[in-house]
């Protein structure tokens, strides 16, 4: 079977974030609601000059830097994103534009609420193992920007980022599990945005509730699959203690927690073991708590410091996780959840490249963290309330190998900046 996956991870994050607990202060709200309650530390701030297409185009030009990136090689350009800027033109147009590159590639976006962005990986990934990419890669970005409003419950889960994924037969970053990703998908109002709105509409607690169905009825469709064809086995160990760590699309922190106890609660209740006195239920607690620390935590850094990035969340946890444990990882095989409110949602697994550590090591995770400007809530609040189409502080100019929204003329949007 061909094998195919991601072979090199590039992100790009705004310049500004806000200490989550300044943000509590402000808002008269125990930090520890923020910080434990959430399990967020700090929060990115975009501003319009950093526009979904600018951090799409900045991420993906940092890629395109890294060695062995061959951009005449890339055949097809996908941007899952659910904070397009346009209606009809994609953001992976814009992107092709700005980093000028060959005509020779097809260019769409993929929208399903956070999904999006695993729509855009599993198209790639068919493409490419189908045979029809005749031995050319993907660009696969996913690239929001996630506004609730101000004053909101769910103002201390915004955030916003980019991360551009080069997909190929070279996974020298994660081997994707062909043929066992497990799908679940269904009606449902928990998240949205009408048209012409610039905040989301959310149902917060009900969002929590919709996830918990979706992870459990994916996961459970990826476990028969990978026991069918014995990647996983029923044993006296669950079976998702069998993969060394599991990323989760992560709203906030805490969400990957609840999906982790889920996810155990039903292996619990698919062995008949359901009903638990209480000394038995401490035990279980304890159980998940460390199996929480083990198998989920390391891929929540950059989720605790950025927020929530919907579509790129999930490859922001990867690219965490990697980044913290990618050498003792090679060559393990570890679960990833999908989820986009909506809903779908999908659990899958790969295997960690036997280069992961290195390829990671070019994203430049700390520099770009070490790079941005904490401010404060007065200035937060003003750099929210400006008009969507103001280019703040980037009219002109962008930091060499960056881009940046300049405004709109003619009704075209202008970008400013190089891919450096
Ligand atoms: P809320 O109602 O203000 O908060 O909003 P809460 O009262 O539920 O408290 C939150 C947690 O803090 C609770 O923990 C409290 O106990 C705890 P839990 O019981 O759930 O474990 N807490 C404290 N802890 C320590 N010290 C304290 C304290 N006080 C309270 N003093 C909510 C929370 C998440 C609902 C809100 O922020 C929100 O609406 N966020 C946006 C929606 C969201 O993120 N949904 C997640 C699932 S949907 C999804 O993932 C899709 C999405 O990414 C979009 C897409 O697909 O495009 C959102």
């Amino acid at each position: 079977m061909n094998r195919v996956g991601i072979e090199a991870i590039a992100i790009a994050v705004p310049q500004r974030y806000l200490d989550i607990e300044d943000l509590a202060i402000a808002r008269g709200i125990a930090p520890a609601k923020y910080t434990v309650g959430l399990g967020a530390s700090e929060m990115a701030v975009a501003d319009p000059g950093e526009d979904t297409v600018a951090l799409a185009a900045t991420a993906a030009a940092r890629l395109l830097r890294m060695p062995n990136v061959d951009a005449s090689k890339i055949g097809m350009l996908v941007v899952g994103t659910e904070t397009g800027v346009d209606h009809s033109k994609p953001v992976a147009s814009f992107v092709q534009g700005l980093l000028d590159l060959p005509r020779t590639m097809r260019t769409f976006d993929t929208q399903h609420a956070c999904y999006g962005g695993t729509a855009a990986l599993m198209a790639a990934c068919d493409w490419i193992a189908s045979g029809s990419a005749d031995g050319r890669t993907a660009l696969v970005i996913c690239s929001d920007i996630a506004r609730y409003g101000l004053k909101t419950a769910g103002e201390p889960t915004q955030g916003g980022a980019a991360v551009a994924m080069l997909v190929s037969s070279r996974p020298e970053v994660l081997e994707l599990d062909r043929g066992m990703s497990g799908v679940f998908s269904t009606d449902v109002h928990d998240f949205w945005r009408p048209l012409g709105r610039r905040e989301a509409v959310v149902d917060g607690h009900y969002s929590i509730e919709c996830y918990l169905d979706a992870v459990a009825g994916a996961y459970r469709s990826w476990r028969e699959r990978a026991t069918e064809r014995e990647v996983v086995r029923e044993g006296p160990t669950y079976r998702s203690e069998q993969l060394a760590r599991i990323v989760y699309h992560v709203p906030f922190c805490k969400m990957a927690r609840k999906a982790h106890a889920h996810i155990r609660k039903c292996e619990l209740e698919d062995v008949g073991g359901a009903a638990l006195d209480a000394v038995a239920r401490a035990r279980e607690d304890a159980l998940d708590a460390a199996s929480f620390e083990t198998q989920v935590a390391p891929s929540l850094m950059l989720a605790s410091r950025i927020g929530n990035t919907y579509t790129g969340s999930l490859y922001l946890g990867l690219t965490s996780l990697l980044h913290l444990q990618g050498a003792e990882l090679a060559g393990k095989r570890i679960g990833l959840f999908s989820y986009g409110s909506g809903c779908s949602s999908e659990f899958f697994s790969g295997v960690v490249g036997a280069r992961a550590a290195a390829m990671i090591e070019r994203a430049g995770v700390e520099e770009i963290l070490g790079r941005r400007t904490r401010i404060d809530v007065t200035e937060y609040e003003r750099i929210m309330e400006l008009p969507r189409e103001s280019a703040v502080g980037g009219a002109t100019d962008a930091a060499p190998g960056t881009f940046r929204f300049a405004g709109v003329r003619d009704d075209r949007r202008t970008y400013v900046g190089s891919a450096g």
